[in-house]
């Protein structure tokens, strides 16, 4: 394993209190084609790049039933079973209708056929980290809860982890399990979230910020961002990445690609060390 370039360098986080793993992980919706929609378009990429991850200590994947669909499950199994030291994080509770379409159903009986088909397609007895990736406004969410209770009672599900959920949402779910880990949007140039990553902050909640590499106009020319980088000698999704990491001791970020190149140039954000005075810089230049 290579020591320079490594996500260990990320630092460690206990996911439910019981599974360590190095906070920079991967992103697997990006391992599928265009819209999230089918096969990626350089499938032997997107292989090379899963094989990859755990060269770079990489042992935390996110994905989902809905990525392809099924296709980022299909290949993370194919290239990673039996996952030795990898934690596999899925989701389920979306419907996929085209590229790019995405409908929420969180109805009892589906939540657990993704539960169940998740099972069957990476190939374990029990899914470490189950994510519901959206509860679904249509059906009462004590429903929702309720079953993901069940299922985890049942032992196919060892931890439970929401996504884009507010503060009294994880409170709400709370009473029916300990909510692991929260996954919204969030990002150098995107903070909508900050209320919610405070709270799981103060609770040892896993905080995953999905689009991690994104820091919007932050990024442009002369920018305080490619300054910094810039003296770094850094890109600016590795300063992103370093932000993110020194913004808080739950932060899991999973920035995804399926570019080999692209993977090794993230696990590189691992290493960064923002001081105090630069992290403080781009703190407010997102404001
Ligand atoms: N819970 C949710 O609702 C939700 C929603 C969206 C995403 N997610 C999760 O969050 C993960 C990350 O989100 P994301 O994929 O939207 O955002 P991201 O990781 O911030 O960005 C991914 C994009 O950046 C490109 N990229 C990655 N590394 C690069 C590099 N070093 N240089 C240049 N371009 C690079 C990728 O293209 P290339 O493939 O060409 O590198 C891809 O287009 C996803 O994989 C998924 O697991 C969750």
């Amino acid at each position: 394993m290579s020591d320079q370039n490594n996500a260990k360098h990320s630092g460690q986080f206990r996911i439910g209190g019981d599974i360590e793993v190095n906070r920079l992980g991967f992103g697997a919706m990006r391992i599928t084609g265009k819209g999230i929609w089918g096969e990626p378009a350089n499938p032997a990429a997107a292989r090379a790049t899963l094989k990859k991850l755990p060269d770079l200590g990489v042992n935390f994947i996110d994905t989902a039933d809905s990525y392809g669909p099924y296709v980022s499950e299909d290949l993370i199994r194919e290239v990673l079973h039996p996952y030795k030291g990898t934690l596999v994080a899925t989701k389920g509770g979306l419907t996929r209708h085209g590229p790019d379409i995405w409908a929420p159903l969180g109805r009892p009986e589906y939540l657990r056929q993704c539960v169940l088909t998740s099972l069957r397609r990476l190939g374990v007895e029990r899914i470490d980290l189950w994510q519901l990736h959206r509860i679904d406004a249509k059906v009462p969410r004590d429903e929702q809860f309720d079953v993901i209770k069940a299922m985890q009672s049942e032992g196919l599900i060892r931890h439970v982890g929401l996504s884009e959920v507010n503060v009294e949402e994880i409170k709400a779910a709370g009473k029916y399990f300990k909510v692991t880990t929260v996954q919204n949007l969030y990002n150098l140039g995107n903070r909508q979230s900050e209320e919610v990553l405070d709270y799981c902050d103060a609770n040892n909640i896993g905080f995953i910020p999905w689009y991690p590499l994104a820091a919007g106009e932050l990024a442009a020319e002369g920018s305080v961002l490619s300054k910094i980088s810039s003296k770094l000698k850094a890109s600016n999704g590795q300063v992103a990445l370093a932000w993110l990491l020194k913004r808080s001791k739950v932060m899991l970020p999973i920035p995804g690609t399926g570019s080999v190149d692209h993977l090794v140039e993230n696990v590189g954000g691992a290493s960064i060390e923002l001081n105090d005075e630069d992290f403080k810089a781009l703190e407010h230049a997102a404001k």
